[in-house]
């Protein structure tokens, strides 16, 4: 690791990818390993604070990486491997368990959310996972992490949690504070069914979601079927406040076809949604496609797939061993 800048992101092996994950996160990881030293996570243990099929869940750590890979990730020049394969995630977890405070984590929404009506039969694991997630940074001592905005208070939270502990053991500096790379037009793709809702992998309609492994014909009909608007495209960005589906269908238009939202407001003002669906229905299945059909290719070879994983546990298992053992030095174990 030569550049001083470091990147890290993690995403959970819970299913299927899909445009939010590629617009919030994916994309973006691909643009960044030009330009910094990349480590790139399948978040196995984050996934088990809820219920996973042990089966499913070995299934969906491959399509994970398959789909970074896809999506034009290179193991050769990024970190790409699965969390519980270096130990010191789970050890560096169990020390910022003791550095962060239990107000900082009841204000976390994301527990909320997840948790539902009955917290008390929530796992602890769900409860503590923002801790796991700073110590999934730290442990790198990652300096940039990008991530969708429904990420953002974790970041937060990791960054008070590297605070403290700077504080804490008297060593300033010593984590770098993280800082998250949101991406400006589209942070949170929302369902194409409600958008009041973010695009999700547990949302119960497939038809609220355009997947990474889609076909052509699924992408076009989910578009058409798509939540709008009976009026025509409005001028203006305000118009659309109040109708969040329609201003999610021109979002996406604008970062899939890397426009400016005023220009696509100029090309489609005036039009009925049926228009706009259309063109975003022929954008989407060009750019979404090929990632699909090479995810399915990927998957077809495993041991290439246990190869990546095997070779960026190695790389990372170095880093992090080398920062456990200062970590420990500053806590005082032996
Ligand atoms: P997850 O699948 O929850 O592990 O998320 C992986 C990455 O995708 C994280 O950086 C999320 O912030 C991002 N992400 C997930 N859903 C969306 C969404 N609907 N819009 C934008 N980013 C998202
Ligand atoms: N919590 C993130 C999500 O659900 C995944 C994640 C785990 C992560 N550890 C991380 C993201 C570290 C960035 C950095 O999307």
């Amino acid at each position: 690791m030569s550049k001083k800048k470091l990147v890290f992101s993690g995403v959970q092996p819970t299913g299927n990818l899909h445009l939010g994950n590629y617009l919030g996160a994916l994309r973006n990881f691909v643009s960044l390993q030009k330009d910094m030293d990349c480590i790139y996570c399948v978040v196995d243990l984050h996934a088990i604070t809820t219920f996973q099929n042990p089966d499913e869940l070995r299934k969906n750590v491959f399509e994970t990486v398959a789909s970074f890979i896809a999506t034009g990730l290179d193991p050769d020049n990024s970190i790409i491997f699965n969390q519980s394969s270096v130990s010191g995630h789970a050890e560096l977890a169990w020390i910022l368990n003791c550095v962060s405070r239990i107000g900082w984590l009841n204000r976390m929404t994301q527990f909320k959310d997840k948790a539902g009506s009955d917290k008390e039969k929530a796992s602890v694991g769900l409860y503590i996972y923002p801790n796991l997630m700073a110590a999934d940074i730290l442990l790198y001592k990652a300096t940039h992490v990008p991530v969708g905005a429904d990420q953002k208070q974790h970041l937060e939270l990791s960054r008070d949690i590297a605070q403290k502990f700077n504080n804490d053991f008297k060593c300033k500096d010593f984590f770098p504070l993280p800082e998250p790379l949101i991406p400006k037009n589209v942070s949170r793709v929302m369902s194409l069914r409600d958008g009041t809702k973010k695009m999700s992998k547990s949302e119960e309609s497939d038809y609220s979601r355009i997947n990474l492994r889609d076909t052509a014909d699924d992408i076009t009909k989910k578009v058409k079927k798509a939540k709008s608007d009976s009026e025509q495209i409005p001028d203006n960005i305000k118009s659309l406040e109040k109708k969040p589906e329609a201003l999610n269908l021109i979002n996406i238009y604008s970062e899939i076809s890397k426009n400016t939202l005023d220009n696509v407001l100029i090309e489609m003002s005036g039009k009925e949604y049926s228009y706009l669906k259309t063109k975003l229905a022929e954008l989407l299945v060009s750019e979404i496609t090929p990632v699909g059909k090479e995810i399915e290719k990927l998957l077809k070879d495993r041991s290439h797939l246990e190869q990546i994983l095997k070779k960026g546990r190695e790389k990372a298992n170095i880093i992090a061993e080398e920062n456990l053992k200062n970590i420990r030095e500053k806590v005082g174990l032996i």
